[in-house]
């Protein structure tokens, strides 16, 4: 049987079998296996997921290619311009993971703040003495300002989440500067980089990487952000420069980095390891059983489009 849909994996939920039971020329075969290859010249549409880049020489490969399907909303890791050349159609999974999303992100500011995870050790460690008064202070939340790089819907839902404890959000996007973003009953301003940067005790990333945002964060910006300002990515690793973060950790500068994202994931630069203030998570943002249900039936839906079903 010639294969039409070629895909990375079953994805979460029953999305991928009723595709399936639609097309039963659909194969499962891991990235790149032999098996993969092995498909790829004849399929319609691939479906992979965020970690597993496609790029124009695969292309090359699948001339009867309709639909390249990513169960993710970033596409970063695909050919896009390639694909528009051939009349490929990208899908992607934009809306269903804003709030997964937005919720680590404040799940990492939090447990950054209030220092969850050397809370956890001293009691598990059985190092626990006691309460005492100064004992793994962090700084509070209400009245301080948060920049948020991204006004799109994952920015705009840390919005309101922040503001609903009192913080005061800060926007930067890539359509420039001037004006307001509107989040929901909120407003905030939209602020230029070298405006923002020096006002941002926390920082949180939701901004696709794209040629523009690609190292938006390299030192020279850490550098503008006051002392002791807290890190959150949940977007992505090429926008940060990711040496320049730990540096500044080492040196105190930056109080704190919540990553959820990583240059090269799933490998992690060692030091990530050791530098200090950091809460490290293996790419949760949309790790919901609901959302990763949704994004595989916009995944399925998407494919079904394409093929004309
Ligand atoms: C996305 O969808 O782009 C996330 O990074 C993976 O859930």
């Amino acid at each position: 049987m010639s294969v039409r849909i070629l895909s990375t994996s079953p994805l979460m939920g029953p999305a991928l079998a009723e595709l399936g039971a639609r097309f039963p020329e659909l194969a499962i075969a891991p990235y790149r296996s032999p098996e993969w290859e092995a498909a790829l010249p004849g399929a319609e549409a691939l479906v992979v997921i965020v970690s597993e880049p496609i790029t124009e020489a695969d292309l090359d490969r699948a001339p009867r290619l309709k639909a390249l399907a990513t169960c993710s909303v970033g596409v970063n890791h695909l050919p896009l311009k390639a694909c528009e050349a051939r009349g490929i159609a990208v899908v992607n999974t934009p809306g269903v993971l804003t709030d997964a999303t937005a919720d680590l992100a404040l799940t990492l500011l939090l447990a950054l703040t209030r220092r969850v995870a050397e809370g956890e050790a001293l009691v598990r460690t059985g190092q626990w003495s006691g309460w005492a008064p100064d004992q793994l202070l962090g700084p509070g939340l209400p009245g301080k300002e948060c920049g948020i790089l991204g006004s799109g819907p994952i920015g705009q839902a840390f919005a309101r989440r922040i503001q609903a404890l009192g913080m005061v959000p800060l926007f930067w996007d890539r359509e420039g500067t001037g004006g307001e973003v509107a989040f929901g009953t909120g407003r905030a301003p939209r602020l230029t980089l070298e405006a923002l940067l020096p006002r941002s005790a926390f920082l949180s990333l939701h901004c696709p990487l794209t040629e523009q945002t690609r190292g938006l964060l390299d030192r020279a910006a850490l550098e503008r952000l006051p002392a002791g300002a807290v890190l959150i990515n949940t977007a992505r690793g090429g926008i940060l420069d990711e040496g320049a973060a730990m540096d500044l950790l080492e040196s105190g500068h930056l109080g704190g980095a919540g990553m959820d994202v990583y240059e090269g994931e799933p490998r992690l630069d060692p030091r990530w390891l050791r530098v200090p203030r950091t809460v490290l998570l293996p790419h949760l943002g949309s790790a919901t059983v609901e959302t990763r249900e949704a994004m595989a039936g916009l995944v399925r839906d998407g494919i079904a489009r394409a093929l004309g079903a």
